[in-house]
């Protein structure tokens, strides 16, 4: 994608400052989602972003935002998609990877059996910002035998450690902000 459309796409990410609590900026792509064009370019671009692996054959996406990207990436690249759940939400089986967030601990989860052992699989979620739940996906899709090919967002939040919690995996995003 050239500037003016990586700056079409950033005026649709509405910035909210103080939310969901003080001093946290929340990065709303509802905008972009809701513009035919826009959602179409930033898929067809995101595609182009993960040229570079080669073929993946699937692409597993983080509740809930990382559910539309992803799926939408998926049907681009022909390939299918893996759900990665909050706790308690996948029927069993499923396997589990609990991470620490900033205050507390959350759980994502998999069904068992949908990351083939030794597959090509990438990570797809909407905002990249400390990584952790990024550093989480990859941690249940590798338990799962699944090979961990990189990670795909839409937005990285510059500054905040994201990519070095992934040190070591490749990472792209379309758009940054600091
Ligand atoms: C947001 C975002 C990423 C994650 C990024 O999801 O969609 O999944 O936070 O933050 P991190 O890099 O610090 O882990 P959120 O937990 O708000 O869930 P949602 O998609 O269900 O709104």
């Amino acid at each position: 994608p050239d500037a003016r459309e990586l700056d079409g796409l950033g005026a649709l990410v509405r910035a909210v400052p103080d939310y969901p609590t003080p001093g946290v900026t929340f990065r709303d792509i509802t905008p972009l989602l809701a513009d035919a064009v826009a959602f179409n370019g930033a898929v067809d671009s995101l595609a182009d972003l993960v040229a570079h692996h080669g073929p993946v054959d699937t692409v597993a996406g983080m509740e809930a935002r990382g559910f539309v990207l992803g799926a939408a990436l998926a049907v681009r690249l022909g390939v299918g998609f893996v759900p990665l759940r909050k706790a308690g939400k996948l029927p069993p089986p499923v396997e589990s990877v609990t991470y620490d967030l900033e205050y507390g601990s959350a759980t994502l989860e998999v069904r068992t059996g949908t990351v083939s052992p030794g597959s090509r699989v990438l990570i797809v979620d909407d905002v990249l910002a400390t990584g952790g739940t990024a550093a989480a996906a990859v941690s249940l899709v590798g338990a799962c035998g699944g090979d961990v090919v990189g990670a795909a967002f839409l937005l990285e939040l510059d500054g905040l450690g994201g990519r070095d919690a992934l040190s070591g995996l490749v990472v792209d995003s379309l758009l940054t902000v600091g």
